[in-house]
């Protein structure tokens, strides 16, 4: 068999990928749903940040620039064009400009779901006073049937805003059909890609999403204090925030006191000053991650996920994400009967997970290995008392 080359072998890949995180010299990280780990190449851009503070003052020519780099470089990875992104602190912040722009009064409801995310709920349910009216598609044991959504959007539906995967079981829901769903009723559809988004191919054309929020810290291996907001090109325009700010305007640079001009682009969602900071320490992330290549990050990722879930079932642990593949994306998660303990024993053995609604947590990145899904494996084999099993 001809000797394949280190540069184009996936394993290897993977290992050099490995390398340039260095908690891995010590530890077996398996907690990129809670925050990625720490890159290299992400340190060197935040003492790049500090370096440029310090010999030049206030460069904000180029911090804003660099601010334009990030956004050019997140719409390549979601097949977006740049002035359909808007760059902001948080999902939140990115989530309560939109909701200020909506009016609810020919379509007052906006569909959201037991498996979101808590802020997405409270940014909802903190619009009824502005006429909202806020269903949430029901959850039944670990999955979220697309009948569920069939249920309650309807004709008077504004907008769909639902998860891509599942922060507290890892269910993954089929974007594509919510799409169909939302678009043939009428309303648009919003996607919070935090839990899956640098885990998987993400093409928000092919998709048909009208709206995609997400932010930088988890599996995009950036830092805290950047998220973005995907908005088509087509529904920008119809937007008008009341949550707003001079970097929301047409021309920043004005200094306009007496005139609200949008921006034509998506940088209509955005509010102050840019977070330079972190702007500086997650360009280098998602440059990291498009030079892998999402397809390549999406086959490890699914290939470490299916070892630990044929792992853990031989074992008769308790699964809570669902096992099919289509329904499942970076997150696994296990049954504990005391989630806290089973993190501290996992954490005395060099294993960082992480819990959520007394389960355990095992998030699996292109930076993992097999040999990490082994280990999590074996260290529960030591465990019995704090891990569930499958009632027989
Ligand atoms: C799915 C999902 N959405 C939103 C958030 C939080 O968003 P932010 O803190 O940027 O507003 C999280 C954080 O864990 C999350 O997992």
């Amino acid at each position: 068999m001809p000797e394949v080359p280190a540069s184009t072998d996936p394993q290897n890949g993977a290992l050099a990928f490995r390398r340039q995180f260095p908690i891995f010299n010590d530890k077996i990280y398996l907690s990129s749903c809670s925050q990625g780990a720490l890159s290299l190449p992400v340190q060197a851009g935040i003492e790049e940040f500090v370096e440029s503070w310090h010999r030049f003052g206030n460069p904000w020519d180029a911090w804003v620039e660099r601010m334009e780099a990030l956004r050019v470089e997140f719409a390549r990875l979601i097949n977006a064009q740049p002035g359909e992104v808007a760059v902001t602190f948080s999902v939140s912040n990115a989530l309560n400009s939109l909701a200020s722009a909506l009016n609810y009064q020919d379509r007052p409801r906006v569909v959201t779901s037991d498996f979101d995310f808590p802020t997405v709920g409270h940014i909802w349910l903190a619009q009824q006073r502005r006429g909202a009216e806020v269903v949430f598609a029901r959850a039944e044991a670990h999955r979220l049937a697309m009948t569920a959504f069939e249920a309650v959007v309807d004709a008077r539906t504004a907008l769909v805003s639902t998860t891509h995967v599942c922060y507290r079981n890892g269910f993954k829901n089929n974007v594509s059909a919510l799409a169909e769903l939302a678009h043939e009723r009428g309303a648009q559809l919003l996607i919070d890609a935090y839990q899956s988004m640098g885990t998987q191919p993400m093409d928000v054309k092919a998709l048909d999403v009208d709206i995609l929020v997400t932010g930088a810290l988890k599996y995009l291996l950036g830092s805290p204090g950047v998220a973005f907001m995907y908005v088509r090109r087509e529904l920008i325009e119809r937007f008008e925030p009341s949550d707003s700010g001079w970097f929301a305007q047409e021309n920043v640079f004005a200094y306009d006191v007496h005139h609200l001009r949008y921006a034509p682009e998506a940088r209509r969602f955005e509010t102050g000053s840019p977070p330079v900071p972190n702007v500086y320490a997650t360009l280098p992330a998602l440059r990291m991650i498009a030079e892998v290549g999402l397809d390549t990050i999406e086959e490890h990722v699914r290939g470490l996920a299916d070892r630990f879930i044929a792992g853990a079932a031989d074992r008769g642990f308790e699964l809570l994400t669902p096992t099919a593949p289509a329904e499942r994306g970076p997150l696994v998660m296990l049954g504990a009967s005391d989630a806290s303990r089973l993190l501290e024993a996992l954490a005395r053995q060099g294993i960082l997970c992480s819990t959520r609604d007394g389960a355990l947590r095992v998030s699996l990145h292109y930076y993992n290995s097999a040999g990490d899904v082994d280990a999590v494996l074996t260290a529960l084999d030591g465990l019995p008392d704090l891990v569930s099993h499958q009632p027989h």
